[in-house]
């Protein structure tokens, strides 16, 4: 069984509290849900986690090396600020799928620039809680 590792960084703990035009209404704990049922369908296991702390996600990235198939990463507002977490990414030799929920580059300014982005595989944003199953499904494409 393929193992995919999902990291929903900063803030994302608090989803359904925000912006539901930006985010959808689900809470994180409803995409988690959503993304086993996805991951099911597609025979992965999935690992998800969420951090507001760059240096435990970059630690995680780090730890990911050999024991993944591939990474799921909505980086949050890291993805617009992060080198670091940018620099453990690349240490990964598996398929990489950014995620966003809302569309970030039809957002502000500063939302436009992602450190992720050249990295991944493909980025998929603005589908809201679709994005990830979108996500399961290109790696399903990839992978399986
Ligand atoms: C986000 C977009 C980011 O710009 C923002 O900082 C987030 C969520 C998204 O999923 O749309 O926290 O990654």
């Amino acid at each position: 069984m393929k193992k995919i590792l999902i990291i929903n960084g900063p803030n994302l703990n608090m989803l359904g509290k925000r912006d539901p035009k930006q985010y959808g209404s689900m809470t994180l704990s409803d995409i988690e849900q959503l993304c086993r049922v996805t991951a099911e369908e597609y025979g992965f296991e999935i690992d998800f986690r969420q951090s507001n702390y760059e240096g435990e996600i970059v630690e995680w990235i780090q730890k990911a090396l050999g024991q993944f198939d591939a990474l799921i990463i909505n980086g949050a507002a890291y993805t617009h600020t992060s080198l670091a977490i940018r620099d453990a990414l690349e240490l990964l030799k598996v398929p990489i799928i950014e995620v966003h929920l809302s569309q970030p580059k039809e957002r502000e300014e500063f939302r436009h620039f992602s450190y992720i982005e050249r990295l991944a595989t493909e980025t998929i944003s603005g589908h809201k809680e679709q994005s990830y199953v979108m996500a399961l499904k290109k790696l399903n494409d990839i992978i399986n």
